[in-house]
């Protein structure tokens, strides 16, 4: 299958998915995979395809109705009808923090310390800082890889066990596993994603994706 034809098939596989496709995204994206790109071109882009991400989310998001005034009598506008919660998975979740906090600084943020145990690929948790969430809340679980989907998982459901109900994820990158792993455990929760790349490495590491975010993000490779 080439990479149009397997994109048409995850779609279709998981109703639940975006496959977010906009000329900009997909140039910084580029920009982005560049080995030489580091620190704080690497957060900036990431920031810049994070906003990308959110406009496309928040196209479904409730709004309500309302009068502005204005100088020369009144509107009608729209304001945001359910609190939004971002919660970025420590540590490369916070790369996509800022960039999507500059367009919503009415967001609240919650913080899920996750670490992946690179034998077994599996997550463990060493940090958890959730606000409570209103049962119209929509919370946005951040994690630039969806690798394994492993860390993915657990932190939904975290957010789930804490009483989150409209929860959703967005990566920068994917893949087929990590889709299928996410889909398997929370049907409800839509993906969306800037790329879906062709697979894991025996380390667990999307390829051709971007190599470890986190170190990249932060200059600690
Ligand atoms: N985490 C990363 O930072 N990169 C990957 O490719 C997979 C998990």
């Amino acid at each position: 299958m080439n990479h149009q034809e397997t994109r048409q098939s995850l779609l279709a596989e998981y109703p639940q998915l975006t496959i977010v496709e906009h000329p900009l995204l997909e140039s910084k994206l580029a920009l982005l995979r560049r080995p030489e790109v580091q620190g704080g071109e690497f957060r900036r882009l990431m920031s810049d395809i994070s906003r990308l991400l959110l406009w496309e989310i928040m196209r479904s998001f409730p709004t309500r109705e309302i009068e502005v005034p204005t100088l020369l009598g009144t509107a009608v506008g729209h304001e945001l009808a359910a609190p939004l919660v971002l919660v970025p998975v420590l540590r490369a979740g916070l790369g996509m923090l800022d960039g999507m906090l500059s367009l919503v600084d009415h967001a609240q943020v919650g913080h899920i310390g996750l670490f992946r145990d690179e034998e077994t690929l599996t997550p463990v948790g060493y940090y958890s800082r959730l606000p409570e969430f209103a049962p119209e809340a929509r919370v946005l679980v951040l994690d630039p890889m969806l690798a394994t989907g492993h860390t993915c998982v657990e932190a939904i459901y975290q957010v789930k066990k804490q009483g989150a109900r409209h929860v959703i994820h967005a990566n920068v990158v994917s893949c087929p596993q990590g889709i299928a792993e996410v889909a398997k455990h929370h049907p409800d929760v839509p993906i969306f994603t800037g790329v879906v790349d062709a697979k894991l490495n025996d380390k667990g590491y999307i390829v051709p994706g971007l190599g470890d975010a986190g170190d990249r993000l932060f200059a600690t490779d």
